[in-house]
């Protein structure tokens, strides 16, 4: 499946159970003062989470464009130093507003992974949430059951407040939350040493993909959890790493997502991408990330520039321009020439590259 496909089953597969397709919105936060970037998809709809505003939807479905460079989540080091680590990236997600909860949302998984995408279940791992004593969380015991009927004990894993309990900044909705971990290594890796002993714990190979969060409480300034008048289901799954798993490969910058930009930092620089550890390698892949970030915030109306959200901008703007100047040896600007090829990859689901391009550029 190419990730135009991939993309597309998970929109209708929620569709079909009775979600709306909504539009991601911009990248680029103008009325939240806690953030400067969307950085979950779940920022759009904080408001209908806490009951501010009524949801037109109970159900909805999207695929989101999300930035993770400042603040609470920042995996902007990571990035092309490793293979899965992103600055932009598009979250799919599933929503429920005050309707179905913990059965629905997992169920639901555990089928379009499983069923619809054929991912092979002895490769799955669950985690779970063992509460929080200081905070009086208690455990999930009711997403640990769901997930009992589905998949065997050893595949099964209980996660702290750091890895299963999700708050999208300082302030504001969050929840215990579930994940799912594929494991992509060999068979006789996995043989020699069992998954449930890699999840989470940085293993390049055996990855969280999805995120099933279920939101309960409010975080108020003050620190305290308030617990929220009604519960919701908020769900995001890193479409690049999704791409990398049920296309058979051990990158994501392998996949169909960013080989395009690499094939064209290749004709620039004349260097060839290895898809090793190397900084020229490092550079193909910096380039490939980084010139959709900048792409997308520059269309969503964030421009280059010294202070808040744009000095982000220009940050990742100026790694790219180290990377390529110092490690593929090109000294003229060269991330222009990444664009068309980048605004034809998204022509359908994001047209706005498309309708700015010579903007951009
Ligand atoms: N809101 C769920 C996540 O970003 O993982």
């Amino acid at each position: 499946m190419t990730s135009a496909e991939i993309r597309n089953k998970f929109l209708t597969f929620f569709e079909g159970k009775g979600h709306h397709i909504v539009p991601s919105s911009p990248i680029v936060l103008k009325d939240d003062p806690t953030l400067l970037f969307t950085n979950a998809g779940m920022n759009q709809f904080k408001d209908y989470f806490l009951g501010n505003k009524p949801a037109p939807y109970k159900r909805v479905v999207d695929t989101q464009k999300c930035l993770r460079v400042s603040g609470k989540h920042n995996d902007l080091e990571e990035v092309g130093v490793d293979t899965y680590h992103h600055t932009m990236f598009e979250m799919l997600g599933n929503w429920s507003f005050g309707d179905y909860f913990k059965k629905e949302a997992i169920s639901w998984s555990w089928e379009l992974l499983t069923e619809e995408y054929g991912i092979d279940k002895d490769r799955l791992y669950a985690t779970v949430f063992e509460g929080d004593a200081k905070e009086n969380i208690p455990a999930s015991t009711i997403a640990l059951g769901i997930w009992k009927e589905l998949l065997p004990a050893d595949h099964i894993v209980f996660g702290n407040k750091k890895d299963n309990f999700w708050e999208m900044g300082d302030t504001g909705p969050c929840g215990p939350c579930s994940e799912i971990h594929v494991d992509c290594r060999s068979d006789e890796e996995r043989a020699a040493v069992p998954g449930q002993l890699l999840v989470n714990k940085d293993h390049p190979q055996v990855i969280e993909i999805w995120n099933n969060v279920f939101i309960q409480y409010n975080r108020l300034k003050d620190g305290t959890l308030q617990p929220l008048a009604a519960t919701h289901v908020d769900t995001g799954m890193g479409l690049e790493r999704l791409v990398r798993v049920l296309q058979g490969k051990s990158s994501n910058y392998d996949t169909d997502i960013f080989s395009g930009s690499i094939q064209t930092t290749e004709l620039i620089s004349g260097k060839k991408y290895t898809a090793g550890d190397s900084k020229p390698d490092v550079a193909f892949r910096v380039l490939a990330d980084h010139i959709r970030a900048i792409a997308f915030t520059i269309a969503d109306g964030q421009l280059p520039s010294n202070t808040g959200a744009g000095y982000v901008i220009r940050r990742i703007l100026r790694r790219a321009v180290r990377y390529y100047y110092t490690y593929l040896d090109v000294k003229e600007p060269m991330l222009h020439q990444l664009l068309p090829g980048l605004a034809e990859q998204f022509k359908e689901v994001f047209p706005e590259l498309q309708a700015q391009l010579g903007f951009i550029a």
